[in-house]
């Protein structure tokens, strides 16, 4: 199982394969905005992906239209109601943009 640490607090947790990143996030109790309901519309969710960014899944079309529209997105942006964790650790940075 992938080890998903959460930047700034450092928080662990055993992540499942397949999992929403949001999700997972969640479950580790960590405070992350999820506004829309997963849909891709409100872009509260958005995080930095420091590491294992390959083995999630792809941006598809409406993540990448949000994220267009959003303030401080970098190469390392996701939104993480749309990335599914793959089988890499990760490491991701919750955001305070919205
Ligand atoms: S929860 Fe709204 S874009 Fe992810």
């Amino acid at each position: 199982m992938p080890m998903l640490t959460i930047m700034p607090s450092g928080k662990t947790l055993q992540a499942e394969t397949g999992a929403r990143l949001l999700d997972a996030i969640l479950t580790s109790g960590a405070d992350i905005a999820h506004k829309c309901d997963a849909k891709a519309e409100c872009g509260s969710c958005h995080v930095f992906v420091h590491d294992g960014r390959k083995s999630l899944s792809k941006i598809q079309r409406t993540e990448n239209d949000k994220l267009d529209t959003l303030v401080g997105v970098s190469s390392k942006s996701r939104l993480a109601c749309q990335a599914i964790i793959g089988a890499e650790n990760i490491t991701v940075e919750l955001l305070d943009f919205i």
